[in-house]
């Protein structure tokens, strides 16, 4: 049965150190717009769904999950357990009252973490996925990570750019590993950043 994210039910939040709905992490300004990094919320649900439909409209490179209701609801109460757990930082970028973006850092045992990402399109280019990428790596030192991991595809070069950054280096590439809506391939580049 599913369970409602963010009951009132006191014992709901039982071993959530930290989970507070809605917290905000961080405000500033993009491109003169106000933009808002924070946790989710029990009303965030239909937006949450509808950024994952504008992602994969726009066949964004990773996180293309074409939601509908269902699936979109278990998804959205998948990220609440783990979060309630600690095993999970996410964050949601707002702006306008609209979310715009998402980032999320996955526990994955002995200390190291694994890092994702993602912006609609009228967002990009603003110094937010930047910004994000420090944000997300405070939330994995909060929650005990030393080392970050992350995959991107070759043809992503902005990413790429982002991830050197911030400082991210790559240690291993999967050559030829992604096909592409084209039917071209690329690279998958594994990159990590070491003692944070
Ligand atoms: C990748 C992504 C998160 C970056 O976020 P963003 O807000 O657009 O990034 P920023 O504005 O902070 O920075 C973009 C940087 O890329 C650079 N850039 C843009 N096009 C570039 C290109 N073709 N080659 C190299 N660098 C490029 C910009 O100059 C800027 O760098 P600078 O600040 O040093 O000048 C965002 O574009 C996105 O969500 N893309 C779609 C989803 C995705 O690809 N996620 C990552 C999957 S691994």
């Amino acid at each position: 049965m599913p369970v409602e994210p963010f009951s009132d039910d006191e014992d709901d939040y039982k071993g959530a150190s930290s989970m507070q709905e809605g917290r905000i992490i961080k405000t500033f300004q993009a491109n003169g717009v106000d933009t808002t990094f924070r946790w989710p919320c029990a009303a965030d649900l239909d937006a949450f769904i509808e950024m994952h439909r504008t992602l994969t409209r726009e066949e964004v490179m990773c996180r293309r999950l074409d939601l509908d209701r269902d699936s979109g609801r278990m998804m959205f109460e998948d990220i609440v357990h783990d979060l309630r757990q600690d095993k999970l930082g996410y964050i949601l970028v707002e702006q306008d009252g609209r979310l715009v973006g998402e980032g999320f850092t996955n526990s994955s045992g002995y200390q190291y973490f694994t890092v994702g990402l993602a912006l609609i399109d009228r967002v990009r280019g603003m110094g937010i996925g930047t910004a994000l990428m420090w944000t997300l790596e405070e939330e994995s030192r909060r929650l005990g990570a030393r080392r970050l991991f992350l995959s991107v595809w070759s043809a992503n070069p902005s990413a790429v750019h982002v991830y050197e950054k911030v400082g991210y280096n790559e240690c291993g590439r999967r050559s030829r590993w992604v096909q592409m809506d084209d039917g071209s391939e690329c690279d998958m580049i594994d990159m990590v950043k070491l003692d944070i």
